[in-house]
């Protein structure tokens, strides 16, 4: 496992957004252009700096997303498109309708609307199998180290599912619902453990003290259902990338060895 740490969010961000701007580009121009890079992606507060500079290095003309194809991890059961706190509003608000070249039919979310909760999920994880799999996935983990959404305890060879989350959760999430836990909804589509893992690369980003804990039991934790995001221990491309602040109940040992380790960037 790598980790890379770094001095702030914006550039633990920008360190993402070049991360994923290079393994693109080198896609398109190697053996494998003739098919779409697969792209997973996260909502959440911790990526929205890497849709930023993303978006920026489109609009630049520096990067192109029209050989990508993306799957999102996860929405919340029960909400509509064009509600304001849907999963699918929060990527085509902080991300897709930036983009100067993406296709919309490339864009994969969850359908939190539909009738048949289990078809869809099925449905879902079809589609990424029919891409051959997911190049990249970009993550972000919740306090108690929720991968996509999925809580303390659920499997780590989980599918896409229905997933119902925890108290907790519902009151992290409710600064996005009017700071009331009732109005946030108790279940979501997501993506699981065993569907991030199958990726190719899994870039997870880990920013702010109150992630600390999170970080440490992902990195130095046993590989435990407990903190479902210390599975990407057992994953052979997995890249953490965070901030200062992060990194709080790390070890000293832990914090210097990953400091010289990376010391030298590599891309
Ligand atoms: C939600 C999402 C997760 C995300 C988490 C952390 O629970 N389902 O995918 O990683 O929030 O969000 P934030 O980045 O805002 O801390």
């Amino acid at each position: 496992m790598r980790v890379v740490i770094q001095e702030s969010y914006d550039k633990m961000c920008k360190w993402a957004a070049d991360y994923i701007s290079a393994r693109i580009k080198a896609h398109n121009a190697g053996p494998e252009a003739g098919r779409p890079f697969v792209l997973g992606l996260p909502t959440g507060s911790s990526p929205i700096g890497v849709y930023k500079e993303l978006a920026r290095q489109n609009q630049a003309g520096e990067l192109s997303f029209a050989n990508v194809v993306t799957f999102n991890m996860d929405e919340y059961l029960g909400l509509p498109h064009e509600h304001d706190q849907s999963y699918w509003y929060f990527m085509h608000d902080n991300f897709f309708d930036h983009l100067v070249d993406m296709k919309p039919e490339n864009i994969n979310i969850l359908n939190g609307m539909t009738e048949d909760p289990e078809e869809e999920c099925r449905r879902y994880e079809e589609k990424i199998k029919s891409y051959g799999g997911i190049d990249l996935f970009m993550g972000g983990i919740g306090v108690d180290g929720h991968i996509a959404f999925n809580e303390p305890f659920t499997s780590l060879s989980s599918r896409t599912g229905v997933r119902n989350l925890t108290t907790d959760t519902r009151i992290v999430n409710s600064r996005f619902f009017g700071n009331d836990p009732e109005k946030v909804p108790a279940q979501a589509l997501s993506v699981g453990v065993g569907t991030v893992f199958d990726s190719k690369e899994v870039l997870i980003l880990i920013n702010g003290h109150n992630k600390a804990r999170a970080l440490a039991a992902t990195v130095e934790g046993a590989v435990s259902q407990k903190w479902t995001c210390s599975a990407l221990q057992n994953h052979n491309g997995a890249i953490i990338a965070c901030d200062e602040a992060a990194c709080g109940e790390l070890t000293v040992d832990t914090y210097k060895y990953f400091l010289d380790i990376e010391k030298k960037e590599r891309l």
